[in-house]
């Protein structure tokens, strides 16, 4: 990870909810709950979050868990705080954080592909180990690993009641295949409530690594992992304390 977030969570921020809304978290929230079901124990009622970003995948949680939910940038989660307030908030590094508390579920969904270095990986994993109950479990979401990586592109985008609207290309490529990072480059035009319209453009560097890394990073962290593919094809890890 680098020191300093992506422009999008940290000027930006305030876009977020129109770039990825709620509305667009339901499929996925609704596989990770039947996951989390049988997974965990049933009495599991806590789950931490490192890098819930705008909450939006969090506002289909909240009802099932009581939530705490963690990012390193504070406009990321006053976005958050917004749509979720009746959650906890706390602002932190993944790599560093520590609350001195155990949870019954520890999430790191698509802010593990902000860990551009192993050192950073196994960083986010040792953090998630630590706040993870005995008998609880952590999960890992990257959105892609080595073994599935593909170049894209995507587009989307929404508007609000106020006027304000958003739209954006997303442009996945691998400037430098032998490394261990790929690029994800946005053009996003925003405008404003008056009808202004900006363009921004914004790089973020993503990690890209072998799922057998993870999996050696997991077991170095004292966590015991197993992996699945699930409908988008995106390789979840689902760990708990304990050695193999
Ligand atoms: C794609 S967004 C997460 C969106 C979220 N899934 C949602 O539903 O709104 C990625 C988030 O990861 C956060 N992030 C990146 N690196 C981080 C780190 N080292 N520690 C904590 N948060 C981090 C960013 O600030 C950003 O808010």
């Amino acid at each position: 990870m680098t020191s300093t977030n992506a422009r999008f969570y940290d000027e930006f921020a305030e876009w977020w909810p129109l770039f990825s809304p709620p509305e667009e978290y339901v499929e996925e929230a609704a596989d990770l709950l039947e996951l989390f079901k049988r997974s965990s124990s049933s009495d599991a009622k806590t789950l931490l979050e490192l890098g819930c970003g705008g909450g939006s995948l969090a506002s289909h949680l909240k009802s099932h868990f009581t939530l705490t939910l963690t990012d390193r940038s504070p406009g990321m989660l006053a976005v958050s705080q917004r749509l979720n307030p009746e959650s906890e908030h706390v602002e932190g590094d993944m790599r560093t954080l520590r609350l001195g508390r155990t949870f019954d579920v520890v999430l790191i969904h698509d802010a593990i592909m902000y860990a551009t270095s192993p050192a950073d990986a196994r960083a986010a994993l040792t953090t998630a180990a630590m706040h993870c109950r005995s008998n609880g479990i952590v999960c890992v979401l990257p959105d892609v690993v080595r073994e599935t990586f593909e170049p894209g592109t995507d587009e989307g985008g929404h508007d609000a009641p106020d006027g304000r609207g958003l739209r954006y290309l997303e442009w996945t490529w691998d400037p430098n295949p032998d490394d261990e990072t790929y690029a994800v480059d946005y053009a996003f035009l925003l405008r404003d409530a008056a009808g202004d319209v900006q363009v921004v453009h914004d790089r973020h560097v993503e990690g890209l690594f072998p799922r057998d890394s993870w999996l050696r990073w997991f077991r170095e962290a004292g966590l015991s992992p197993e992996c699945s593919i699930d409908r988008w094809g995106r390789t979840v890890f689902i760990a708990r304390p304990g050695r193999q």
